[in-house]
């Protein structure tokens, strides 16, 4: 009996490698234990090289090479005797895959395709946590658990729409990490290792300075272009989960927004609104919600943006803020209120003592509205129509998190709730009944703050913000209804 020990969970060209040996030397699928990293066995011993002309050569169709390469990436310990077993049977039988009934083939497909489905879920529910240093350079990092080897084949995709941001994704088996110009990989880490607050962000910075100072960027370009077997023996590759383990540990979920891939033109032609109104249909959670809204078509916005920014916080929040839509920044992390008013909002959040982890954030429409003036995207409001056709969502938000406190952020979010035309000055400073229990506060949009032209103006319009959101802590100190 052959043993080959792998050094790696998924290096397809490490499988690739051994199973050619294996052929030349004529091993039968019998004939050999496939172990993967970490199984405590003798190293594969090669077999003896086949004559020319008499043993197969391993020349496969390409669709096995696209299966394989996708199944390999699978947890179940069977992939890589399954993948020898239809390697073998393919040096006899160039029709092999043809056979969808053939065991061997039905479940080479089916972890192809849980592997693909494991990959979409990654680019669907990474989330990542927004963290600017002193220079206001900013830098994401998320923890995310596939249930298979998804990492690096999905990784990529990261990296092609999050290319202008400097991010690390973690993973119990392996990192990825983005500089902004080339990908490179590290051992996996733990939920920890992905800083919850400002509480790391020195840790961070440490990590990060190492990583993007050029000596070191040139060894991590290296690493990415080495067999993954390699990368463990770099010291960058040690950086991830070390670097940062020493922090401390937060146990919050990261975040509740999906930096998503935007639908590909395909899949864009092909959802035609009525296909949406009844695959949103079967929305039956927020997580639903926050998939279907990456394939929303209901307007134009999707066409130039990013990415959809659904909402963010806990199901469970008491109080919703709604905001106008993501703005250049929310709209590459894909999280709502991240950029400049995500600060004026925080800090104002802070003095009135509304946990921002506690409550409900997003925004009436959910793509970003910009025009494009040289490398800059100069936000604009988004109309009626568009405000109207995202309602769908901000409804099935409402819906799901039933808060018992709304705030509405500038008049274009008071517009989408109350369906009417509205102006903030009107309706400030009294709660507002809207039925189902639920109270409604309009206040300024924070950005407004930052637009204020003069000092004095600034402190008159911060204190006015203030009194709005004190108002709203009153109200979430009120018991509700049922708490009473
Ligand atoms: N402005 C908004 O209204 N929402 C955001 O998420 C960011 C800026």
């Amino acid at each position: 009996m052959q043993a080959v020990q792998l050094q790696a969970l998924n290096d397809f060209a490490e499988w690739r490698l051994a199973a050619r040996g294996l052929l030349r030397a004529g091993v039968s699928p019998e004939g050999v234990v496939w172990r993967e990293p970490g199984a405590l066995v003798g190293l594969f011993e090669d077999g003896p090289p086949a004559p020319e002309g008499e043993r197969p050569t391993g020349a496969v169709p390409p669709a096995f090479l696209a299966l394989a390469q996708e199944a390999i990436n699978h947890s179940d310990p069977e992939r890589f005797a399954l993948l020898y077993r239809l390697l073998w049977r393919l040096q006899g039988d160039r029709q092999v895959l043809e056979i969808a009934s053939d065991n061997d083939v039905a479940r080479l497909t089916k972890m192809a395709s849980a592997v693909r489905r494991d990959s979409h879920k990654m680019k669907a529910f990474v989330r990542f946590k927004a963290i600017v240093d002193d220079s206001g350079l900013e830098r994401f990092a998320a923890w995310f658990e596939p249930e298979h080897y998804a990492l690096e084949l999905t990784a990529p995709f990261f990296a092609r729409r999050f290319d202008g941001m400097m991010w690390a994704i973690v993973t119990p088996y392996r990192s990825a990490y983005w500089d902004g110009d080339s990908l490179a990989f590290g051992p996996g880490g733990r939920r920890g290792d992905v800083p919850q607050d400002d509480a790391v962000e020195a840790d961070w910075k440490t990590y990060f300075s190492s990583i993007f100072n050029p000596a070191r960027l040139k060894v991590a370009m290296m690493k990415s272009e080495m067999p993954v077997k390699y990368w463990r023996n770099l010291p960058e590759a040690e950086l991830i989960g070390p670097l940062v383990r020493g922090a401390r540990q937060a146990e919050q979920a990261m975040i509740a927004r999906a930096a998503s891939q935007p639908p590909s033109r395909h899949l864009r032609q092909q959802a035609r609104s009525s296909e949406i109104v009844a695959a949103t249909g079967a929305i039956a959670t927020l997580s639903d919600a926050q998939i279907a809204v990456q394939s929303c078509q209901r307007c134009t916005l999707f066409e130039h943006a990013t990415q959809a920014v659904f909402g963010q916080g806990p199901e469970s929040a008491k109080v919703m803020f709604v905001g106008e839509q993501p703005g250049d920044q929310e709209d590459r992390a894909g999280l709502p209120f991240v950029g400049p008013a995500g600060e004026v909002f925080d800090a104002a959040m802070a003095r009135a003592g509304i946990d921002r982890a506690r409550v409900y954030v997003t925004n009436a429409v959910k793509h970003f509205k910009f025009e494009p003036r040289g490398k800059r995207r100069i936000h604009q409001r988004p109309d009626g129509g568009e405000v109207q056709a995202c309602k769908f969502w901000l409804d099935l938000e409402i819906s799901q998190v039933r808060p018992a406190i709304i705030v509405a952020l500038g008049a274009t979010a008071a517009q989408s709730l109350l369906g009417k035309k509205v102006t903030v000055s009107a309706l400030r400073g009294a709660p507002i009944a809207m039925g189902h229990d639920t109270t409604l506060f309009v206040t300024n949009h924070p950005s407004y703050l930052l637009r204020i032209p003069d000092a004095a103006g600034r402190v008159r319009e911060q204190a006015e913000f203030d009194a709005d959101l004190a108002l709203v802590r009153q109200a979430i100190e009120q018991p509700g209804p049922s708490e009473g």
